[in-house]
């Protein structure tokens, strides 16, 4: 939303937002002081800043989050690479080594339901009886949404019904608008349809329309993945003393915490998030639409609980998880920016419902590794090894030195910069 009249921000010049990217990244770096290692990490290629420059307002750059790919997958039968867009660690590498751990068993089985999402009208002052009057309207609302869902329609998509209740504590009344969205997230043309019907339900419900908008709640949007080993396949790095078994076991008994505890739930579901929104950052869907989805599903019943569950029965270990997963595979900025549509081809271009399905394998490989990891060795160890790279950078090492220095810190036990630096005294190299 451009705002002409906005005062200028905290330290930027007016009219910050008419400026010209470089401009805006220049006054950036004078108001804030950033060094020129911070300027320059923001600077994009001229043809990644000119697309963010159409995909958002005020744009002065991109922010380089971190692409990899997550290898091993076995999803139905397929093998698959998975993009992932991330900050953190050691989140790929748990999700590859999960992936790895659960191919020769199959790997996951998944489901998607059809995209089916809704809008909202939400009209207040409906005279009672509105809830009949609007449900006998709804070939009449098909209708005049007809030109709007045409070529949604031509693809499969298109108008799945209306529905009206009263919410109970104010007594306004809820029409849900009910679209096969296909291949897209959906908000744009659940948003249209749903401002297009305003007058006729303003003149059903006799009420008027406080607001009409998607939720991002996607309930009807489900999918979810599944796995199941023989516990025996635990055994490598377990440590001295523990059985597969037992590893197992344990995996279990954190599985049901997370549903007894909501402080562990909240992790735990950070966890399969780990997966979930690296992939859908990677795609350029919308984050926090499928976040908010999730951590709602994960609360559904009143109670905030964990999203998968993992069972131990005649020696086989089986992971499930199930949340709704409104990713688009086409349109918005999914369809627009290259990188996506990169990132989409290396899963071999899937639809918005095989989309859905590789991040519930995804996100339960994710959650798989973690839990695993805690109920064994504990992730330090393998997190320490990791971040041991980011101190020998932060150090001065470059190139093969910043492996080496690591390895040679995570042997030593004394990962810190200070001990990377002295590494690379010792060797003579700028530290
Ligand atoms: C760290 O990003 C994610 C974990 O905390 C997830 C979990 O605790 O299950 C390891």
């Amino acid at each position: 939303m451009s705002m002409d009249t906005d005062p200028p921000a905290e330290g930027l010049p007016a009219g910050f937002h008419r400026r010209d990217p470089a401009e805006r990244r220049a006054a950036l770096t004078r108001a804030f002081g950033l060094d020129p290692g911070e300027a320059q990490a923001l600077t994009p290629s001229l043809s990644n800043m000119e697309l963010a420059e159409v995909m958002i307002e005020s744009a002065v750059g991109c922010a380089p989050v971190p692409l990899g790919v997550a290898t091993g997958f076995l999803i139905d039968g397929r093998e698959l690479a998975v993009p992932m867009a991330v900050e953190e660690p050691s989140v790929i590498a748990a999700a590859s080594y999960a992936a790895r751990l659960l191919r020769r068993d199959g790997g996951f089985t998944t489901w998607a339901a059809q995209p089916v999402m809704s809008a909202q009208l939400y009209i207040q002052d409906a005279p009672e009886g509105a809830e009949e009057r609007v449900a006998g309207v709804e070939d009449e609302a098909r209708a005049a949404l007809s030109g709007l869902l045409a070529s949604l329609e031509r693809r499969g998509g298109g108008f799945r019904g209306m529905r009206a209740r009263r919410l109970r504590g104010s007594g306004t009344l809820r029409v849900d608008l009910l679209l096969d969205v296909r291949d897209a997230m959906g908000a744009n043309i659940l948003n249209t349809a749903a401002e297009a019907l305003r007058p006729l339900l303003e003149r059903t419900a006799g009420g008027r329309v406080l607001m009409a908008i998607l939720t991002n709640q996607a309930a009807e949007r489900l999918a979810g993945a599944r796995f199941s080993i023989p516990a025996a396949r635990l055994a490598a790095r377990l440590p001295a003393g523990m059985s597969p078994e037992e590893a197992a076991r344990r995996v279990a008994a954190a599985s049901e915490l997370a549903q007894e505890d909501p402080a562990r739930a909240v992790t735990h579901n950070k966890g399969i998030m780990n997966g979930i929104t690296s992939l859908a950052l990677a795609t350029m869907n919308d984050t926090r639409a499928v976040e908010a989805a999730a951590h709602a599903w994960a609360c559904r019943d009143g109670a905030y609980r964990g999203l998968s569950r993992f069972r131990v029965e005649g020696g086989v270990l089986t992971g499930e998880l199930e949340l709704p997963l409104a990713l688009a595979a086409a349109g918005g900025s999914v369809g627009f920016h290259p990188a996506a549509r990169g990132c989409l081809k290396v899963m071999g271009n899937p639809d918005a419902p095989g989309l859905a399905r590789i991040a519930a394998a995804l996100g339960l490989a994710q959650n798989f590794a973690a839990v695993l990891a805690l109920v064994t060795t504990g992730i330090q160890a393998g997190h320490m090894r990791l971040h041991a790279a980011r101190l020998a950078y932060e150090a001065g090492a470059r190139g093969a030195d910043i492996r080496r220095v690591a390895d040679q810190m995570s042997r030593e036990g004394s990962v810190t910069r200070a001990a990377a630096q002295a590494l690379l005294r010792r060797e003579g190299r700028p530290g």
